[in-house]
């Protein structure tokens, strides 16, 4: 019952008791006007509409309606001396209804805050990048689980941050000198750290401070003192530190014995230092297209491959290569044979056939029907969804695709290969072990495999039509036992003309 009603639940909370919910229910913009400047903060609402239950709400989708609003907000804030944006979806998981590129819409962003895949369970902990535009693209750990937030800071116009685990003290914050990596001179001239008076930095304890300590490249070079709220500074002179990277380290100790050292590159001059790699691939990376492509050119080499090698009459007047050097010789030979396998299943029609036309209906036809929504029953194509007589575009179907031609087809062509060349050869009637070993074993793990995905995968999340009326997912099984079936009969068919 409560998870029937969870989503709904979800959007009146959000209605009732956020700060914005009773007055924006979709993207919005809060311009913040002070005596010194103005600082735009805009909402980006990506979320898929209608959305369809995990996992089909993996990739965010911005129709037009909301890109013209955002476009607008950005119209609104060309006066801002810094934008922010922040939204749920990661920029390499949301696809445009205009098919604009988010990052061109977004040029004039200083930084966006998203969440979504956090942090992957730790594997990327500091899953932050610079985009081609400037954008510092923020991934924000979770609070649910991790009890991580963020502080965010904008000193002179320039943001700085930091993400830290809730109760762990004293929380310590540098905003001048900016970190090296994370700086942008598109939106924060270089100018600011140049003509900065002080190392400016803030500290936040429950307790009360006692020491602040500044080193630069590991010299000592001042304790920061108190101005007012959590704010130290210390004089400097940033022309010392005019070329190259540098480091600056900050050492404080609390009234609670609590002691915290960060350390962070700089530089004045411009000199960029990077971010790991994790962080921007997967940030950076346009993963929807990525897999359309991967999907793609698997479909398309499996039905090559099988309809020309249907069109050879004698597989080793073309095909065959010899060489008889190690260990080009061996990896020839291997390459030999699966060809040679391959193109044995080709020339029999009711293998070749079944075998391509899946395939092609992976591509094009429904994979199966489901509650995709509360109470909704849907269609799920590669291509996206229709419920509620909309098409939600879901590119995570497409890691689906992949799956099942490595997992399924793929695997399934070579089996019946596998298994028309073995009764071809003088083996084939030899012991029950044997053939177990050679045959029965495979076929049961790819059935096993087959049932265990038809069963759980779809089903778990969409109910149980996703099982009955599913041909990708539970036709895979029967087309499995079917496809032995007809190989069976034909490589004994092979036998016996032979004999
Ligand atoms: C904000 O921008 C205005 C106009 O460009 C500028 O005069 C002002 O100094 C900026 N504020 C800060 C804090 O730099
Ligand atoms: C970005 O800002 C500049 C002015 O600073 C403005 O001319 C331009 O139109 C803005 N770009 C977008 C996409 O709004």
């Amino acid at each position: 019952m409560y998870r029937k009603y969870s989503a709904l639940l979800f959007f009146v909370i959000y209605r009732k008791y956020s700060a914005q919910g009773k007055e924006h229910q979709s993207s919005y913009v809060h311009h913040h006007v002070t005596k010194y400047g103005k600082y735009s903060f805009a909402a980006m609402d990506a979320t898929p509409n209608p959305g369809p239950k995990r996992p089909f709400n993996f990739f965010g989708y911005l129709r037009k309606t909301e890109e013209d609003a955002l476009r607008q907000f950005d119209k609104e804030s060309v006066d801002s001396n810094v934008t922010v944006w922040f939204g749920h979806y990661p920029t390499s998981l949301i696809a445009t209804e205009s098919g604009q590129n988010l990052h061109q819409i977004m040029r004039n962003v200083t930084a966006f805050l998203c969440g979504h895949l956090h942090t992957l369970g730790n594997l990327v902990p500091h899953m932050y990048t610079r985009q081609k535009t400037g954008l510092l693209e923020l991934e924000l750990g979770d609070w649910r689980d991790a009890r991580i937030y963020r502080i965010l800071a904008i000193d002179h116009d320039l943001l700085s941050f930091t993400d830290e685990v809730l109760g762990e003290w004293p929380v310590v914050l540098i905003t001048n000198p900016k970190h090296a990596a994370l700086s942008s001179p598109y939106h924060e001239p270089l100018h600011r750290i140049q003509a900065s008076t002080h190392i400016r930095l803030l500290v936040f304890t429950p307790g009360t401070v006692n020491n602040v300590q500044v080193y630069i490249d590991d010299i000592y070079t001042g304790k920061a003192i108190h101005v007012e709220g959590p704010l130290y500074v210390l004089p400097w002179n940033s022309a010392d530190y005019q070329t190259g990277l540098h480091s600056i380290r900050i050492v404080v100790q609390d009234s609670l014995f609590n002691r915290k050292e960060i350390e962070q590159p700089f530089s004045v001059d411009g000199t960029k230092s990077f971010l790991p790699f994790w962080p921007r691939f997967l940030l950076m990376l346009n993963i929807a297209s990525v897999l359309k492509v991967i999907f793609c050119c698997l479909s398309l080499v499996y039905i090559l491959v099988l309809t020309s090698l249907r069109q050879c009459s004698n597989i080793k007047t073309y095909f065959y290569m010899t060489d008889r050097w190690f260990p080009i010789g061996l990896l020839s030979s291997c390459f030999n044979q699966w060809v040679y396998r391959i193109w044995l299943v080709s020339q029999v029609g009711g293998l070749f056939y079944p075998l391509v036309l899946f395939v092609a209906y992976i591509a094009l036809g429904p994979w199966f029907v489901g509650e995709l929504l509360e109470g909704h029953t849907g269609l799920v194509f590669i291509w996206g969804l229709i419920v509620k007589s909309s098409y939600i575009p879901t590119c995570v179907t497409y890691l689906y695709g992949v799956f099942q031609l490595l997992t399924f087809n793929i695997p399934l062509l070579m089996f019946l290969g596998y298994f028309l060349h073995y009764c071809r050869s003088s083996l084939a009637a030899s012991n029950l072990f044997r053939q177990i070993r050679h045959i029965y074993l495979p076929l049961f793990a790819l059935v096993t495999v087959s049932i265990y995905m038809a069963l759980n995968e779809f089903p778990k999340a969409y109910g149980t039509r996703a099982l009955i009326l599913g041909p990708v997912r539970t036709g895979s099984v029967i087309l499995a036992l079917v496809l032995f079936y007809v190989a069976k009969i034909n490589a004994f068919n092979l036998q016996s003309h032979r004999s």
